[in-house]
């Protein structure tokens, strides 16, 4: 998505992948096949591209500091490194000066103790590394939880994090350019199944002050990482309307994928301006929005009904197999400014989609 962006803006696309038949080849106009972390492939993809970035976590912070060497990488090397470890992220959160959930690293059997006795009951484990969408999570509700973990099958380093009990699943895409200036999109509240996002509504439905909170933060972050480009930034909004930053995406977001068809400039072609140090006017959000995520094959099965429903925009990703619990596309809502219904009004207008 972001490479459509971009070929919108008149830009071409070089796509490095180690993939013959991944998504992003179906709309690029060239491309580099090959490891992450290989020094060759690196050298090659470098000298047919003016400036790189990235779309997806799971790649090589080592590869990418090769890169920075060659070209520039937006963002750096650096921010996708901390984003890849949840230690330093956390540290990285506080050193920022903000809010976080109380958490302690668990790098071996005992720490889950000193974590238990210091956090309390109940608290999420999470591996430091690799995990997304819920992956790697194991939630510890009693002293019977703790009694039954599997700990040859636990996958250190890890984290322990206190269970927050949020009043709302916030989020907020920040971009930053190459001077430094930010821009922020209408603060998204988050609906989770099964650990995976489920559906956003934007803008979120919270007092201004919440939203300006939310936004500032974000922009904080942006300013203390030396960000540019973009970056999701999740965040627990508590039921006495404290933030508390789960998680940082220094990349397009899910999150984020309303903006594609309620704003004039979508969060992937804000991405684009920045890292190609284009001017970043404001995203000029023209409407209120629902984004329903296409999680495996079920979901899939309902696009012919998508399709002719009036009222959904459907966008898909090319991935081939739609196995359970893989993001295969999404479906945007549309309502007037200010218009947004609460959940009810929005499964109404779901149509097939409101029975997943
Ligand atoms: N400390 C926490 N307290 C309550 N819920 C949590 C906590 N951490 C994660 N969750 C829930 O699990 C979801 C996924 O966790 P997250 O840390 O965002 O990992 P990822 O998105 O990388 O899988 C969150 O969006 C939230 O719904
Ligand atoms: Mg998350």
């Amino acid at each position: 998505m972001s490479a459509v962006a971009a070929q919108r803006l008149g830009l071409r696309v070089h796509i490095l992948t180690p993939e013959a038949d991944a998504p992003a080849l179906q709309v690029a106009s060239s491309a580099t096949i090959g490891a992450y972390d290989d020094p060759d492939v690196l050298r090659r993809f470098a000298e047919a591209v003016d400036v790189v970035t990235f779309e997806f976590e799971n790649i090589s912070a080592e590869g990418l500091e090769l890169l920075e060497t060659m070209r520039p990488v937006r963002p750096a090397g650096r921010i996708l490194a901390l984003s890849q470890d949840r230690i330093i992220e956390k540290q990285s959160l506080e050193a920022a000066g903000l809010r976080i959930a109380p958490w302690k690293p668990v790098h071996e059997e005992a720490d889950i103790d000193t974590a238990v006795a210091t956090l309390g009951l109940p608290l999420i484990l999470k591996s430091a590394r690799g995990g997304y969408d819920g992956k790697g999570q194991f939630r510890i509700r009693s002293a019977d939880d703790l009694a039954c973990l599997d700990h040859g099958a636990l996958p250190y380093p890890m984290v322990a994090e206190a269970v927050v009990d949020f009043a709302r699943e916030l989020s907020v895409m920040v971009a930053r350019g190459t001077d430094g200036n930010c821009r922020t999109f209408a603060v998204t509240e988050n609906h989770h199944a099964n650990g995976i996002l489920d559906l956003s509504l934007a803008p979120a439905q919270v007092t201004n002050d919440v939203a300006a909170d939310a936004a500032a933060l974000a922009m904080q972050l942006a300013v203390a990482l030396d960000l540019v480009g973009i970056m999701g930034v999740e965040m627990f909004q508590t039921s006495d309307d404290a933030l508390l930053v789960n998680e940082i995406a220094p990349r397009p977001h899910n999150s984020g994928h309303w903006t594609m068809n309620a704003c004039l400039i979508d969060q992937f072609e804000m991405h684009v301006r920045a890292v190609a140090n284009l001017p970043m006017p404001d995203p000029s959000r023209f409407a209120d929005a629902a984004m329903k995520n296409l999680v495996g094959p079920d979901a899939m099965a309902l696009c012919p009904e998508i399709l002719q429903t009036e009222g959904l925009a459907l966008h898909l990703y090319g991935k081939d197999s739609a196995r359970p619990g893989r993001k295969m596309g999404h479906v945007n809502l549309i309502f007037p400014k200010g218009g947004l219904p609460g959940l009810f009004g929005i499964a109404d207008a779901l149509g097939p989609l409101a029975a997943l």
